[in-house]
């Protein structure tokens, strides 16, 4: 076993509007922590990113999820590990687990009551490449199954608008929506790469690119008596534009605000919000751990359907920790396609 522990730790906070970046993290080297009784030591094999890490790290103090980490601490991250020592009756060397990690190599851990989101989830079955488990598996999978199917009520010979569709949680509801029998599924996505990936390869019936295209003309022509589900992963004036374009009785399903999140300045609302009682619409938000103990039937289904072929695994997997920040940075810039994860060490 190596003797150090290479992590990132919080340099500094993120301005409004600052683009987060390695600048934000400082490379460190700490010795190798040793379990104490009741702990493990667990190795990091992968890690996710989420836009919600650049909210733990920013100095805009909006209510948050989770507490803040603070600088000079290990940055937060999930993702799978394998125990390599324990202390603890109930976990032994060679398990695997996806659990909250940080961004480093070893980490201790004192399991927590299951109903905890910070508790270890054992991986039993895993499908391989690991990183799999971290992303249609993982918790972008959760967030589109339960935001689509729970809070968007999404039946069969419906029709659904995604933005961000061809991000992690984007790219996995389209194609739930498409094995549902959807009648339509229109993604919004930031280029034509990723438009065409929409639909070439994920099966969405059409993708726009609302960087170089009008968007509410486009969405007039492809679904004239409007979506039944809209899936928000952005907010702001793709939020307000999609609103314009509901059916009746539609379903809002607010998953994300990333386009006002990173801008900074002062939000702005929907202006287009008249349209939910005009078509008797609904608008709902959700935070997807609220389904933490339902995590397990979720995955049941998605690696149903990702084994018999339906549902396609989409990840942007980055090698090495090293490349951490810069994975986290691609989620604002859009360098990503499909879920990013980071390899840190290779599938036991
Ligand atoms: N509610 C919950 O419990 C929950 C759980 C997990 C995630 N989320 C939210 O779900 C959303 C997607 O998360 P993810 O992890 O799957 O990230 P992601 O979609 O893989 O990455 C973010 C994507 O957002 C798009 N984007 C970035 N800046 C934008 C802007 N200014 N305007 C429009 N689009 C922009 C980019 O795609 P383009 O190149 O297409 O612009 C980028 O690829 C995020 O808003 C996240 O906060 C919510």
């Amino acid at each position: 076993m190596p003797e150090v522990n290479r992590q990132w730790r919080v340099a500094r906070l993120v301005e409004p509007g600052e683009l987060i970046g390695p600048e934000h993290f400082a490379w460190h080297e700490a010795p190798l922590p040793e379990p104490a009784d009741g702990e493990v030591l667990v190795r990091t094999l992968c890690l996710s990113t989420s836009p919600a890490q650049r909210g733990y790290v920013s100095l805009n103090r909006n209510r948050q999820l989770l507490p803040d980490v603070a600088v000079g601490a290990v940055m937060r991250g999930r993702g799978i590990g394998v125990v390599v020592a324990s202390r603890h009756p109930d976990f032994a060397p060679g398990e695997l687990y996806d659990a909250s990690l940080g961004w480093q190599d070893y980490s201790i851990q004192r399991p927590r009551a299951p109903e905890s989101i910070f508790s270890l989830r054992r991986v039993t079955d895993p499908v391989r490449p690991l990183t799999t488990e971290l992303g249609v598996l993982g918790n972008a999978g959760m967030t589109a199954y339960f935001g689509l199917l729970e809070v968007g009520q999404f039946r069969g010979g419906e029709s659904l608008l995604v933005s961000a569709a061809a991000g992690g949680v984007g790219s996995v509801a389209g194609q739930l929506a498409r094995i549902r029998g959807a009648s339509q599924v229109i993604g919004i996505a930031g280029s034509d790469d990723k438009c065409r990936w929409l639909v070439e390869e994920l099966g969405f019936s059409a993708a726009v690119n609302y960087r170089t295209e009008d968007l509410g003309t486009r969405l007039a022509e492809l679904a004239p008596r409007g979506f039944d589900v809209f899936f928000d992963n952005v907010g702001g004036r793709i939020l307000d534009t999609g609103l314009a374009h509901l059916a009746m009785r539609a379903r809002v399903v607010v998953c994300g605000w990333i386009s006002v999140d990173y801008a900074g300045g002062a939000a702005t609302g929907p202006a287009n919000y008249r349209q939910l009682l005009y078509k008797r619409a609904r608008i709902e938000g959700f935070v997807v751990f609220d389904y933490w103990k339902r995590y397990p039937e979720a995955q049941r289904v998605l690696k149903q359907w990702y084994r018999d072929g339906q549902l396609r695994d989409c990840g942007h997997v980055l090698e090495g920790l090293e490349r951490m920040p810069l994975a986290l940075q691609g989620l604002f810039t859009g360098a990503n396609r499909g879920i990013t994860a980071c390899r840190v060490a290779p599938d036991p």
